[in-house]
């Protein structure tokens, strides 16, 4: 439903009422647009050129669907990205968008809401939230705005940058696929203590594991240590597959406000 409105009010916006029949999940001619504009700056796969930058990087990825609609509307000033609202017409610009989301490995556009929807005071928006930053503990290790820990990933536009299913799976699922730069090493002490965290600077003589808090990074010489192994446990914990289903649904309306 809330899709349907958003996305009338954006085509109530856009030209006129002149609109062909819009198709979101298809990219139209956004692939022959793409290749004949965009390619030269941005890469035949969005992986970059001199004069622009990659369309499939973290940044990019974090462009909520009206954000990047924008982006490739009004350009960014100062920069190389000239606007191209002038030169296509709507439905062009869309195809061209969905077709960048493809390139991103995501299923297209789905005009998501975003904060700038003013979805906050949305009520399952605002139970996810204490929720988060409550019972469900996420906030000790993921961060948003800025705040919260750093053992996760940061969550801001996680709901632009995961399909939904996506989503889905990294909460139900955590160990199923780790997100890149997470994986997570074990160290098991002299004592038989194991020593479970993300790792870094892994050499034949040592290897650093973040501590639990996410703050530090804790040297281990690996001749004083029984064991470093790998593992394909996640560090996350499975904490959404034990709330109700209706908390399960607050915490993703939640996350998909990021
Ligand atoms: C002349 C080179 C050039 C062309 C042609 C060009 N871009 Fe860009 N584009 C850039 C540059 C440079 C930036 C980075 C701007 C900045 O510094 O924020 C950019 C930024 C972007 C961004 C924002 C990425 C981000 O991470 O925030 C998007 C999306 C984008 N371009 C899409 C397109 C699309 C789609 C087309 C084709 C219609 C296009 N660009 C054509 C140079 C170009
Ligand atoms: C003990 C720390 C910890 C807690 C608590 C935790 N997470 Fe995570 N989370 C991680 C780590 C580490 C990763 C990255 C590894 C992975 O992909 O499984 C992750 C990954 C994720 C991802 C995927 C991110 C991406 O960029 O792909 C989401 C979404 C997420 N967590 C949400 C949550 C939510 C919601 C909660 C609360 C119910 C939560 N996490 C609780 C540590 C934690």
């Amino acid at each position: 439903m809330r899709i349907a409105q958003r996305f009338t009010a954006f085509c109530f916006t856009a030209a006129l009422g002149l609109l062909p029949v819009i198709s979101l999940g298809g990219v139209g001619e956004g692939q022959e647009l793409y290749e004949a504009y965009c390619v030269v700056c941005h890469g035949g796969l969005g992986e970059g050129q001199t004069m622009g930058k990659p369309l499939t990087d973290s940044m990019a990825n974090r462009l909520s669907d009206e954000g990047l609609i924008g982006v490739i509307t009004n350009g960014r000033s100062g920069t190389g990205m000239a606007s191209w609202g002038g030169t296509f017409k709507e439905q062009e610009i869309l195809d061209i968008a969905s077709y960048v989301r493809m390139l991103q490995g995501k299923p297209g556009l789905s005009l998501a809401e975003d904060n700038a929807a003013g979805n906050a005071n949305d009520p399952a928006v605002l139970a996810g939230k204490s929720l988060f930053e409550g019972v469900a503990g996420c906030v000790t290790c993921h961060s948003y705005k800025d705040q919260g820990g750093a053992v996760g990933p940061a969550l801001d536009g996680i709901g632009s940058r995961l399909s939904d299913a996506a989503l889905q799976e990294a909460l139900l699922n955590p160990s199923a696929s780790i997100a890149s730069g997470y994986a997570a090493k074990e160290v098991e002490q002299q004592d038989g203590t194991v020593i479970r965290g993300r790792f870094r600077n892994d050499s034949a003589l040592a290897i650093q594991l973040q501590s639990e808090d996410g703050k530090r990074w804790v040297t281990y010489f690996k001749d004083r240590v029984k064991a470093v192994r790998d593992t394909d446990e996640s560090l996350m914990p499975d904490v959404f597959a034990t709330l109700s289903a209706a908390q399960q649904q607050q915490l993703m309306a939640f996350l998909k406000s990021l």
